[in-house]
């Protein structure tokens, strides 16, 4: 059996957690391969919303699905904690159907203080990260002194965790931030309490188990969180994330052979939205761009901020495809341009010295604002004028949305397998069925 991967083709958001909730029951499996609560993974069923942050989409599956936090993930026990309370309360038998890994690294107070910190120096050039210590707990795992949740069950783990945090206050010493000790007290005690929680999972060595599993035929969904254009290396670096995003994050983050990846989900929206600073080289800042966020709710689960959002750009996606090797596209929000009269879609772009590309180039835009440097080429198409969001089977989607799918699908090489019309589980159109 392989590994399947579903992941975000875009700046993130894109609709991941709806889509591995549809597609878990057909799974043994369902595990997070990087990433940390950044991510906001919303599922929609039964008249209810739920926002996944650290733990897999798969949990409200039907059936016996088992999820599994990588070791590729970051982890916030309090987060955590809160996260999987929700859970328990709503009826999840969360301990029976979780396993944690040993390796994954643990997010600290001090790493959410000097996120912070070290946006606040950045002034105007932030990247605008959601401020969960993200960046600084991955900086600490390249440079060898992260603290990994195998290590809270060893006996000097206080010792291990004293030096970490001394080293991080001295850090923020010398940026010169103004910690309230106090609150940092309150903070800490939150923590280690949290810690006593996180122990009564299964933590376990999941590269093992996950690899078993394939051996014994049986499946795994592995769940990408951000977007491909968020990657720490091909994404608009520096304003990324601090993870690496793509097809082989799932191959790192839970320790699966190249040659155990079998599909690859690449998701995207009908149209780009971004949260936080960098280059967007189709935003909309016109009322066009005010009408598909607030008909998108384009609100980030974790953040609550606005969303920049943009026409579709085929120069990013088509980059995204070839990075992921994705075999499979899904297309989310569409129901979202029903109104529209006219659709656009980038096509090329023209650099600043006039050449027009289809292949996204280094640094799209890389001036202190993060703002893109390159200007977009258009194509436009007629709107469908239609509501779809109560169309359940291709044959009720109106000719001239299947026109806009099908010119996408030229252009960037690989089939539409699924189109979603609504947040709500149901509202989810397989195009081979
Ligand atoms: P993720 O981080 O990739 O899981 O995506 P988010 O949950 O952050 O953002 C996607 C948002 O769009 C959520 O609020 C979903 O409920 C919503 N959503 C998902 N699919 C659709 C769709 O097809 N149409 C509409 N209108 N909303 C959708
Ligand atoms: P999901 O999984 C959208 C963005 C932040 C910021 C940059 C770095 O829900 O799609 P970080 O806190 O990771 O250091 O922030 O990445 N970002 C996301 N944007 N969706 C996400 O996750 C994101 N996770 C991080 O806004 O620009
Ligand atoms: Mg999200």
């Amino acid at each position: 059996m392989k590994a399947d991967i579903l992941l975000g083709l875009q700046w993130g958001d894109e609709g991941k957690g709806k889509i591995v909730d549809v597609l878990a029951p057909d799974y043994d499996i369902v595990a997070r391969f990087q990433g940390g609560p950044n991510a906001g993974h919303t599922l929609e069923f039964d008249g209810r919303k739920h926002v996944l942050r650290s733990i897999p989409s798969g949990v409200f599956a039907k059936g016996s699905v088992t999820n599994v936090i990588g070791n590729g993930v970051v982890l916030d026990p309090v987060l955590f904690r809160k996260e999987a309370a929700e859970l328990e309360a709503d009826g999840v038998d969360l301990k029976a159907i979780l396993k944690i890994s040993k390796k994954a690294h643990l997010i600290m107070p001090t790493h959410r203080l000097l996120d912070a910190a070290g946006e606040a120096a950045m002034g105007s050039a932030k990247i605008g990260t959601t401020g969960k210590g993200i960046g600084p707990t991955y900086a600490d795992k390249i440079s060898r002194h992260g603290l990994r949740v195998g290590d809270i069950l060893d006996a000097n783990f206080d010792g291990i965790y004293t030096a970490a945090k001394e080293s991080h206050l001295r850090t923020l010493r010398n940026l010169g931030a103004n910690v309230d000790m106090a609150a940092f007290g309150s903070a800490e005690e939150e923590w280690l309490d949290a810690l006593d929680y996180l122990r009564t999972f299964d933590l376990a060595d999941t590269e093992h188990y996950v690899n078993k599993s394939l051996d014994e035929d049986h499946s795994i969904l592995c769940e990408g969180a951000q977007g491909t254009m968020l990657d720490i290396d091909f994404g608009s670096y520096p304003f990324v994330t601090s993870s690496n995003t793509v097809a082989a994050g799932a191959c790192t983050g839970l320790g699966l052979a190249p040659r155990r990846i079998g599909r690859v989900y690449g998701i995207f929206k009908a149209y780009c939205t971004r949260v936080g600073s960098g280059p967007f080289p189709t935003e909309l800042f016109d009322a066009t761009g005010e009408e598909i966020c607030s008909i998108g709710h384009e609100f980030g689960a974790v953040t609550g901020r606005k969303r920049r959002c943009g026409w579709l750009d085929l120069v990013a996606l088509r980059y995204a495809v070839m990075i992921n090797g994705a075999t499979h596209l899904i297309m989310m929000k569409s129901d979202v341009l029903d109104s529209f009269e006219s659709i656009k879609v980038c096509n090329a772009y023209r650099l600043p010295d006039g050449t027009i590309t289809r292949d996204f180039p280094f640094c799209v835009g890389r001036n202190a604002a993060g703002e893109a440097d390159v200007e977009p080429i258009y194509e436009t198409f007629p709107g469908w004028l239609t509501v779809m969001s109560s169309a359940r089977k291709k044959k009720h989607l109106p000719q001239a949305f299947l026109d806009y799918v099908a010119y996408i699908e030229e252009q960037v090489g690989v089939p539409v397998a699924i189109i979603s019309v609504g947040p709500d589980r149901e509202q989810t159109i397989m195009l081979n069925e």
